[in-house]
Order: C-alpha cells, then structure tokens, then sequence
C-alpha cells in the first residue's frame, strides 16, 4: 500500500519509517523495512501497526544509507510476519516491495519452485524476488525489465540488492514517484512521504523502469529505451499531498478506479478454466436463493449483483435496503446465502440484517473493503472488494470495486452451477481484464461532463433513466447527485417513468438516460422520445459509436463499449464526474456534506 524507499547519507530506516507514517492514513496491516549495513540486507518486518515495527526496530537497529520500506494492506495471504514485504531471495541478497497483483503468479511460482527456489510466504509479490535473483548479472534495472516482461498484472515495485549502491523501480498502474534531494534522493507510492525532504519529484509513468542513486536518476521504458520525464515542483500542502494533489479526496478516488478495479479482479480472474479463484469455503451447489444486504450505494451495488446472480448463475435473489430486511421479519428458507455488502463493514442497520439472517439460518458472505471490520468477523466467507481506503464521504471507488467484486461471484458461481458456458465466462472474462483500461477512457469525458455541469448546475430537479442493469446506475447516480449538491434526484427504471414521474417533465427538467448497448437499448430510446416530446432535456450516456443517439440527445457523453452486464463499472464514472463538477460549481463541501456521515454506526 505505502511505499518508501531512500538512497543517500541520513539513516535510511528513519527515513523510511517517518515516510511510512506519513502514508498511514492510506490504511495498512503490517509493515516492513530492508536497509543496506555492512552485514548485508537487513530485513524488519512485522504484522500490524507501525509501532510494533518500530518496537522490533529498537532490538535491531539497522545501520545504513541505503533501503525501502513498505505498508502492506493484505490480498494474497494474510497479514502475517512472513506475508508482510519486503521479500527476499532465499540468501537475502535481493529485497523487492510490490504494491498491485501479479496476476500470473501461480504458473510463475510453479515454474520457480520446479527450477529449485524456495519460497517463504504466501504473497504473489515474492515471486519478483525470485525471478531477479535468476536474471541479475550484475545490471539490476537490466535484471527488472526481464523480469517484469515474465508477470501479468499491476504494479509498483521497488528493489534492492545488497552489493549495489542503488534502487530499482518500476511501475504500471500503481503509482510510484521519485523525490530528489542533493546528494540523496527518495521514492514513494506517493508525495505525502517525500515533503519534509525534497518537493522536487519526477511522477513515473506507467511501464516507466527507474534506477536511483545518491547522485541522480536514470529512467527507461521495458525495452531499455532511455526516457524523459518531467521535475515537477509540488507545492502542496501535506493536506493536498494525501489528495495525491487533487481538490478533493472524492477526486482523488474517482481517478483511482482504474487500478482499484485491477486490485478487485487481478489475480482472481482465471481464464483457462473460465472461472474466478475466491477462495471462499462456500458450497456453490448448496445456495438455492441468495438475499443481498446493504444500505446507500452499496444497496445498488447489490441491485447490480442481482441482475448478475440472476443472468448467470440462475439463483433466485432478493435485494433488501438492511433497514427493512432486520424488521420484516423476512423468510429465510433453506440453502439461502445472506450476502451483506459494506464498504466500512460497520453499517450498524447492515449489521444487524445480517444478524437477522443469521438467526434465522442463512449462510453468510460479506462483499467489504474495510480489512477487520465488525462485519468482516461475523460472516462465514469474506470476499474483499480490495478499493483502499475511501475519504471522501460520497462513495465511488469502493461501488465499482463492489460491482466488480459481485461479478466475481456471479462468474464463480454460475460456473460451478453450471448455468454458465465455458465459452461464454472466457468472453466475459475478457470483458472484465479491460475494465480498469476502460474506466481509463471514461475518466477522459470529464472536460465534456464539466462542460453539461455548466449548463445544468442551476436545475432544480434531475431525472435518471435506465433499465435492467443500468436501472441502479441511474439510481446512483441520482444519489452522488442529491448527496454532494443538494439538488433533488430522482431515479426510475425507464420503463416505468410513463407511470408518473413523465408528469414531472418540462423545459427545465434535465433527464440523464443510460442509454447504453444491449438488448433493451431500443426501448430506452423509446422513453428518451418521450421525455423529448415533453421537452425535458436529455443528457444519454451512450456506446461510442452510437451516432444515431446525437440526434435525441442535447448531450451526448459516449463512453467506451462493454459487455452489456458491466455496462454499469464503466457509465457510472461519468455520473460521478457530473455531481462532482456540479457540487463543485455550486460551492459545496464535497468531500464533507452537510448531514452525512461515512459510515452509519448508529441506527
Ligand atoms: C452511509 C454513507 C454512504 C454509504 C452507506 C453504506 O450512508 O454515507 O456513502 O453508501 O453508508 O455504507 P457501507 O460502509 O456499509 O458501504
């Protein structure tokens, strides 16, 4: 999760630590530091808090000059001592931190194991040191393009070998950034670690391979081709540092999505067997409906996960705001899998819905971000939604991780039910490995969804129109809205606007329509007619390419084509865009509004 590493003349773990520090509040479950003394690489690592490592720090004292540190918030393997980075070779010559998912890491490590390498944790990031350790010969960053050619997946990496006076690193998705100092110089998974040193930084970009010593920086692509890239001077705040220099936290994490989602699906996705590794205890065969709990954006992430269970796994599925389930006295029928979905995982109404479940027989499964959260411990099969930690009160990165995270489990478990064909779970599959790459796209509309913001931002009322799986993303998208600006939103399913709310539109009635591919496209443009003949103004967000829609639309934000069931990952990016460029027009606090909370813990 946080990254550090220093080349240069101060004590290199106290650099490392006070750097980690400041990278805590991107929350964490164990750390580590590897420093170069005269005895070699020294490696202190440690499950939990910063301070249990500083603790062990106090009995081992490393000397030296040189080394990274890094905070880990688990994924593959548990937080333990043994699974916390960094990690080493066997004869600990070489030292490598990983933030990201190395995709491939089984056949990798199987491959490894089989050539002799012995391996000591559970981690999908230690196979990086094993494979260096085959290809060093004497040029590190050499050694690193090999060996990052041989894994699939995101990274940032960091690297240190004990007879070298340098580090090592490179990145793809995962953020990593070069802090230069005079006569020493810094990386960091971000700025927040780098100020009280230097605010001279050289952002790397991805496929970027760097090597850093006391004297300065090198930086190639992949292929060993010398790149440039800027000295940006930050003049940020230590608060607009942790913004990663964004306005705003939710900002910040609307931008992080594209490698959230790689968090979310990398390394679980397994396209030759066309399924998904969850790791859950859960028997697939013995769930014969499946109730989902959940409040606020969750609950439509939970409206999505129906749609999914639904299609492609054929189980009957309830979806219930938390609220009403824990007091309706629901009936929980045999083989019922209660799934309750939190980002905080302390949702008290959640909670106690599971609880209901609970008593009443149902099997549990928990779709949550926060690590050791309450809920986390009260349900049988935890299934991570791996976003990081989410500020900003609004949510956003931890929905479409949570969306992603529900296609898992429809995938996994419409695979084992055999409701899915091979065939069709590969194409799926596929869809899924280019979300992150498509969000990326979406995520480019914003000077366009800025531009409709302008216009629209003095509404009163907006409508959000959508069908099947883009019926919760108009409701969603109505409540970034309401949530962050205030304005009134409402949300229906398309299809049922002609039952009341068409009585609602006139000249000043803004409706956004998803109006995305699939098979009900025809019929969403058939109630964008509608709101036309009664001169609401319509904002679609459409398939690129769709050139028919400019003419029903006044507003058009095309966003990249998808399979039709996670249409909602990618058309809800530009929803979010739109009540943030419209709160922000309005001088709202948007990381804070008014009356909200981040997580309900009271009834
Ligand atoms: C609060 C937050 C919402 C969130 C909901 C559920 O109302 O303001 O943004 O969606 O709680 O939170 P959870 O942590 O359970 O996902």
């Amino acid at each position: 999760c946080g990254i550090v590493g220093y080349v240069g003349f101060r004590s290199a773990v106290d650099v490392l630590v006070d750097g980690l520090r400041r990278l805590e509040y991107r929350g964490y479950d164990s750390a580590g530091v590897a420093v170069k003394t005269a005895e070699g690489l020294k490696v202190v690592k440690r499950a939990g808090k910063l301070s249990a490592l500083a603790e062990a720090l106090k009995e081992e004292r490393l000397e030296g000059h040189l080394g990274i540190g890094h905070t880990r918030w688990a994924t593959h393997g548990a937080p333990t001592d043994p699974n916390a980075h960094p990690h080493t070779t066997e004869d600990g010559r070489i030292a490598v931190i990983h933030n990201g998912i190395f995709e491939n890491y089984l056949e990798l490590k199987e491959a490894l194991r089989s050539r002799g390498h012995r391996f000591l944790s559970d981690t999908d990031s230690e196979v990086l040191a094993h494979l260096l350790e085959e290809k060093y010969q004497g040029d590190l960053l050499q050694a690193l393009r090999e060996a990052l050619k041989e894994v699939r997946g995101a990274y940032a990496v960091v690297v240190a070998h004990q007879d070298l006076e340098e580090i090592v690193a490179a990145r793809t998705v995962s953020p990593l950034v070069v802090g230069l100092g005079e006569g020493e110089n810094f990386l960091a998974s971000d700025v927040p670690a780098l100020l009280p040193y230097t605010r001279k930084v050289i952002f790397l970009h991805d496929g970027d391979v760097a090597r850093i010593t006391r004297e300065g920086v090198e930086i190639t692509d992949l292929e060993g081709r010398p790149v440039d890239r800027p000295v940006v001077e930050v003049d940020w705040t230590l608060e607009a540092a942790e913004k990663g220099g964004f306005p705003h936290y939710m900002l910040k994490e609307i931008y992080e999505q594209p490698w959230v989602l790689e968090n979310t699906l990398g390394g679980r996705l397994k396209e030759e067997e066309g399924s998904a590794e969850l790791g859950l205890s859960l028997d697939p065969l013995a769930v014969r409906r499946v109730h989902v709990l959940a409040c606020g954006t969750a609950f439509y992430a939970g409206w999505v996960g129906k749609y999914l269970l639904e299609t492609l796994a054929r189980v009957p599925v309830e979806v219930d705001v938390a609220s009403e389930y824990r007091y309706r006295d629901p009936v929980v029928e045999e083989g019922t899998l209660a799934i309750a979905i939190s980002q905080s995982g302390e949702t008290i109404d959640t909670l106690e819905a599971l609880r209901e479940a609970k008593r009443k027989g149902a099997r549990t499964l928990g779709v949550i971000n926060a690590k050791g959260s309450t809920l986390t411990r009260e349900v049988e099969d935890v299934l991570y939604i791996h976003a990081g930690p989410e500020i900003g009160v609004a949510s956003t990165k931890a929905y479409t991780a949570m969306l992603a995270a529900m296609a898992l489990l429809a995938l996994w478990l419409g695979r084992a039910r055999g409701t899915l064909a091979e065939e069709e779970a590969r194409r799926l599959i596929r869809e899924m490995r280019k979300l992150p790459r498509l969000v990326e796209e979406a995520l480019e509309k914003r000077p366009l969804v800025a531009h409709i913001a302008e216009k629209y931002h003095q509404a009163q009322d907006f409508l959000f129109l959508g069908r099947h799986v883009q019926a919760p993303t108009a409701y969603e998208g109505a409540l970034k809205l309401k949530e962050i600006s205030y304005i009134h939103a409402e949300a229906y399913p398309a299809g049922e606007m002609k039952h009341g709310p068409i009585a609602l539109i006139d000249e000043h009635l803004p409706v956004v329509v998803l109006a995305t591919e699939g098979p009900l496209y025809e019929k969403t443009l058939s109630n964008i007619q509608e709101v036309r003949a009664r001169k609401g103004k319509v904002i679609a967000v459409a398939t690129e390419g769709d050139e028919g829609i400019r003419g029903l639309a006044q507003d058009v934000i095309y966003v990249p084509k998808v399979h039709p069931l996670l249409a909602p990952i990618v058309s809800v990016v530009p929803l979010q865009l739109l009540a943030y460029e419209i709160a922000v027009l309005l001088g709202r606090d948007v990381d804070q509004p008014r009356n909200l909370a981040k997580s309900v813990t009271v009834e």
